[in-house]
């Protein structure tokens, strides 16, 4: 019985909604009060027991590859100057047992064709997708949660949640019939429907587990919804073959693609960051 260790990062996306601070450096490497969001997606990965983090990498995503890389330079000096607690921290960004892997995806073709590209990597296992720009703050954490639902159904399954009518055009959105609380099964996948035509108001957010079938689908979708390969038009042919769960999973969603969502985001882990939360709730409680 295969277990999920293996996770992909599409993070060669151009982040055009945060020019120009994502002009030179990657859109995941933008922080919430002092982690980067995609520090905050590997983390996830961790507590899911996920130990190969898979990073679809494109140009001027080098920051990301140095972040999760030992900083020599910045070692030394922390050890020069004594501060031992600092070096620690850099030291053990994230478990001895991890791996790193970068792909480069040569052209921004789709979410669907950055997933293939992890195909030689990934092999015949099923994996997880992690877009870092959906922040889910849950307990357990939502990919935790998602392999203890793969664990039981042994099938590909999507973290989803009910979003307003008016922002279909925004999301995967899902058909589906009641499973068991919380777990549903899909008979329908459309990208992007217009809200008159969404068949629910179930929306995909980034968060996957695929069964490597995926790959068979994924190579012969053609380019759809804004002219790329889409990943949910190779899980719509997928669910043809094999079944597919969506999972209303427990926890907050961040937004962080977007301006309000990410603010809303700095303004919650802010107020409970253990350095400044307590100052930080008092200054906003005083604001008029
Ligand atoms: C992608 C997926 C979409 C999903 C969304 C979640 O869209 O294509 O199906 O609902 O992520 O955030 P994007 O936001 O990259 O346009």
């Amino acid at each position: 019985m295969k277990r999920v260790t293996k996770a992909v990062f599409p993070v060669a996306g151009l982040g055009t909604r945060f020019l120009p601070a994502t002009k030179a450096s990657p859109k995941e490497m933008m922080p919430i009060v002092d982690k980067p969001l995609i520090q905050y997606a590997v983390e996830e990965a961790v507590a899911a027991g996920i130990s190969e983090m898979i990073f679809v990498t494109g140009r001027t995503k080098r920051a990301i590859e140095d972040h999760f890389d030992k900083a020599y330079e910045l070692e030394n000096e922390l050890a020069l100057k004594n501060k031992t607690e600092m070096l620690e921290f850099v030291q053990n960004l994230l478990p001895r047992n991890i791996n790193c892997i970068y792909i480069r995806q040569a052209e921004a073709l789709g979410l669907g064709h950055a997933v293939l590209c992890a195909k030689p990597v990934i092999g015949d296992e099923p994996f997880a997708v992690i877009l870092a720009d959906d922040l889910l703050d849950g307990e357990p954490p939502v990919m935790k949660q998602m392999t203890d639902i793969y664990d039981y159904y042994r099938c590909s399954v999507l973290g989803v949640l009910d979003v307003p009518r008016s922002d279909t055009g925004s999301y995967g959105i899902v058909k589906s019939s009641f499973v068991a609380e919380r777990v549903e099964r899909i008979e329908g996948i459309v990208e992007k429907p217009k809200p008159d035509d969404a068949p629910s108001t179930l929306a995909v957010v980034g968060r996957y587990i695929l069964t490597p079938r995926i790959f068979h689908h994924l190579e012969s979708v053609t380019p759809g919804s804004g002219g790329e390969i889409q990943l949910t038009d190779g899980i719509a042919s997928l669910l043809i073959e094999e079944q597919v769960l969506a999972y209303r999973y427990s926890g907050t969603r961040f937004d962080c693609g977007s301006k309000l969502g990410y603010l809303q985001a700095t303004v919650d882990f802010g107020r409970r960051h253990p350095e400044v939360g307590a100052a930080f709730t008092n200054y906003l409680a005083n604001l008029e």
